[in-house]
This record gives structure tokens, sequence and C-alpha cells, in this order.
């Protein structure tokens, strides 16, 4: 395990049919107005709405609503929400939906009581939360992101043309959220199949950094296998209660900082997904799997060994009498089949993004540094233009 680390994980799960009972517990350690933040209706065509609303009732609790929350938030409605939050003197933002929502909540709650512009002080400036926060739980009903358990926070500006992400300490993890595997039941399979790409590229960008033997990564591939194996069964049955179930709870280790621990983590991928995104405005988890096999494909000879490894212990690659590459290459070809089996998207263009937005895209993309390769402008350029 490579270099100091702390471990702290603040937010309490409650898993299963009866999650949602669990507000029952946590609702009276919070004072009287709740902010309930969701999306674009979905909880209230599916409802789970209801049910909320009258476990919130039936705790004396004075019902705030912030909706409307987009796919991709944006600065223009965090602001709105920070104001709305401010106006019901919120003491617990509820947030009731996928990613989205519960990225919109964190960013909401560590805003309310600061006077900077959220955007500047967050996702330009990256500065570190300087006033009171407040507390936020999840609902969680839509899987992918590990937002209910990380401090994680992304949010678009589509006049700066820039998605960015504000990893936030555990002060800003949720306090507690609600995995009910059920919720996930109405999702579309297209948002289903991208919140599972979005868990698998989670991993992967932890997993490919580093040449150490780390438990990390032996965690990672167990996360990995039982991925695969339950998005098969998803796919043929979405509403498989133990397929979905595994789906979900996968997510929330993919990305609660468990698997990070004693890794440089790469995050190439996200960082050109975000690029796309901010452009094209497309699903989190298909502008992952768009840029991913140009992406690996490009940084292979950097780091054969893991590949290999991975080919073997993930995709089952036999590597008898074949070289370390040979084995690498095979393991990225099952992986590519794998994408497209389950219908994943496998080029920027389907999402929209043309080649008049290319030098803007790898402007747009940050560079951490964490990988096999540190790319440079040069690197960037090449896989965004593999992509389309
Ligand atoms: O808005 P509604 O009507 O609720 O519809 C949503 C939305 O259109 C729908 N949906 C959610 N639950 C549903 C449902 N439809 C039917 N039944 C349900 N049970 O699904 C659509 C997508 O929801 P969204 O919240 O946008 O998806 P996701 O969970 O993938 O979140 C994406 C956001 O999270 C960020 C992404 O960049 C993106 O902005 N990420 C956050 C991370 C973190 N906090 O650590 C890490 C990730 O890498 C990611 O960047
Ligand atoms: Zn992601």
């Amino acid at each position: 395990m490579l270099g100091n680390f702390t471990y702290c994980n603040p937010t309490k799960l409650y898993f299963g049919k009866d999650a949602l009972n669990g507000l029952n517990e946590e609702l009276p350690k919070y004072g009287k107005n709740v902010l309930l933040v969701y999306g674009g209706g979905s909880i209230k065509k599916n409802g789970i709405y209801d049910k909320v609303i009258a476990i919130l009732k039936a705790n004396g609790k004075n019902v705030f609503e912030d909706g409307g929350v987009m796919p991709n938030p944006t600065n223009v409605k965090l602001n709105e929400g920070i104001e709305r939050a401010r106006a019901a003197k919120a003491d617990l933002i509820l947030a009731v939906g996928g990613g989205s929502v519960c990225d919109y909540a964190k960013a909401v709650s560590v805003s309310v009581n600061c006077k900077d512009d959220a955007w500047d002080k967050y996702f330009i400036r990256f500065e570190d939360v300087t006033c009171d926060i407040i507390p936020v739980g999840c609902v969680l009903t839509m899987v992918g992101t590990g937002s209910e358990m990380n401090g994680g926070s992304v949010i678009t500006n589509h006049e700066q043309k820039l998605k960015i992400g504000h990893v936030f300490g555990d002060n800003v993890f949720p306090k507690f959220s609600v995995l009910n595997p059920e919720f996930t039941f109405t999702l579309p399979k297209y948002q289903m199949i991208a919140g599972i790409y979005d868990i698998m590229s989670h991993i992967l960008e932890q997993y490919f950094s580093g040449t150490d033997d780390n438990t990390s990564d032996y965690i990672s591939e167990g996360l990995l296998r039982s991925l695969i194996h339950s998005a098969n069964v998803a796919v043929e049955n979405p509403t498989d209660y133990e397929a979905r179930s595994n789906i979900m709870w996968t997510a929330t280790w993919a990305l609660n900082t468990l698997v990070a621990k004693g890794k440089t983590t790469d995050w190439m991928v996200h960082m050109l997904g975000q690029a796309v995104g901010a452009y094209t405005d497309a699903t989190h988890g298909m502008t992952l799997s768009a840029v991913s096999i140009p992406y690996y494909k490009y940084i292979l000879p950097y780091g054969t060994t893991k590949f290999a490894r991975f080919a073997v212990n993930v995709w089952g690659i036999n590597p008898a009498g074949k070289t370390e590459k040979q084995t690498a290459y095979e393991g990225l070809d099952a992986m590519e089949k794998w994408m497209k089996k389950i219908g994943l998207v496998m080029n920027i263009t389907e999402l929209g993004a043309t080649k008049e937005m290319l030098d803007g895209m790898v402007k747009s993309t940050l560079v951490y540094g964490g990988g096999y390769k540190v790319f440079d402008e040069k690197d960037i350029r090449a896989v965004l233009k593999a992509s389309f």
C-alpha cells in the first residue's frame, strides 16, 4: 500500500427493500425544515415522491421543494437552489434521485452560508469549504456515480463550456443514504447501462495506476467480476432483484474512497468524458464508454503488465503461450465486445460531438497525471480524435 492515508466514511447506509424506513430513524436528528431536492419528475411517476412526502409529514417536517434538477446540473440551477435553501432556512437537504440530484444537493449544502459565487469558489478555484454546511441525506433512484457515499459534486457551466467535479472532504459526504434496489427498476435501459459503465469506469480509473502489489486492486477485480455478471443478468431481466441489488452495492463501493487507498489513481477517462459532456450535455456514463477503448488502447503500452493482469483476472483470458502484450490486447478486445453486447455508446459522434468541437474539448480536458501516461495536449487530441 503506497503512502500514508486515513480512511473514514461517515455515510450511514440503509440498504434493501425496506431501506426507506431508515428515514424514520434519521429525520428526528435534524431540525424541522427540510428542502426536498429532486429531478425532472421520475419520482412523481414511480411513486417514490409520495412515499417520501408521507414519511416527512409523519415526522412533522416542514417540506420545501426544489425540483427540476437536470441531468448534469448547471451552475445556474445551483444558484437557484442556494436561494431556495436560504429562503427555507433548511436544516436538512434531502436529495431524492440520481447522481445529479445528490451532487447538486452537496453543492447547495456548502454554498448556502457562503457569500462567494459557488461556481468560482469550488469549481474554478477549488477552494475548501469555509462556512457551515447544511447536512445532506440521499434517497438513491439511479445507480452509478457513487455520489450516495462520497464527497463528489460535478457541476456544468454551459456558458464557459466546462464540466467540473469538486471532490469534497468527508464533512460533505451525505450523512445517510437510502439504497432500495427496487427504486431503480423504472430506469430506462439506456440509463441503467450508462450507470453500469460508470461503475466500471470508476473502478478502472483507480485500478489502472501503480505497479505495486496492492490490496485495492484485488478488491477492484472482485467488484468488476460481480459487476459484469450482474450486468449480464440485468440487461436480460431489468427487474432481477439479485442482479440490481448487486449492481447498486458495487456502485457504492466503486467510488466511496475504499479502492483508491494506496493508489495514485488515473481519472483520465473521466476528464475526457467530462469535456465531451461539457460540449454535448450527454449522459455521463455514455461519455465514458465512448472514449474508453481508444484511451485504453493508447495507454496500454505504458502499463502492459497491469492490462495483462486485467485480461486474466477479470475477463478470464488464458495467458498460456501468449506474450504479455497479446494477453493485454485480448483483455481489451473482450471488454470492447462486452460493452457492445450490453448496448453502450462506443463513439462520441453518436453523442452529438462534431469535429468543430474538437479544439474546445481538448482545452476543456483537465489532467491529474496519476495514470500510466501523463497526458499532454497532443495525447488528449489523439484519443478524442480516435473516439469520433
Ligand atoms: O430527472 P429525473 O426525472 O429524475 O430523471 C432521471 C434523469 O433523467 C432519470 N432517473 C433517475 N432515477 C430514475 C430515473 N428514471 C426513471 N426511474 C428512476 N428510478 O435518470 C436520468 C439520469 O439521472 P442522473 O442523476 O443525471 O444520472 P447519474 O446518477 O448518472 O448522475 C450523473 C451526474 O453525476 C455526475 C455526472 O458527471 C453527472 O453530472 N457524477 C458524479 C460523481 C460523484 N458524485 O462522485 C462521479 C461520477 O463520475 C459523475 O461524474
Ligand atoms: Zn463517473
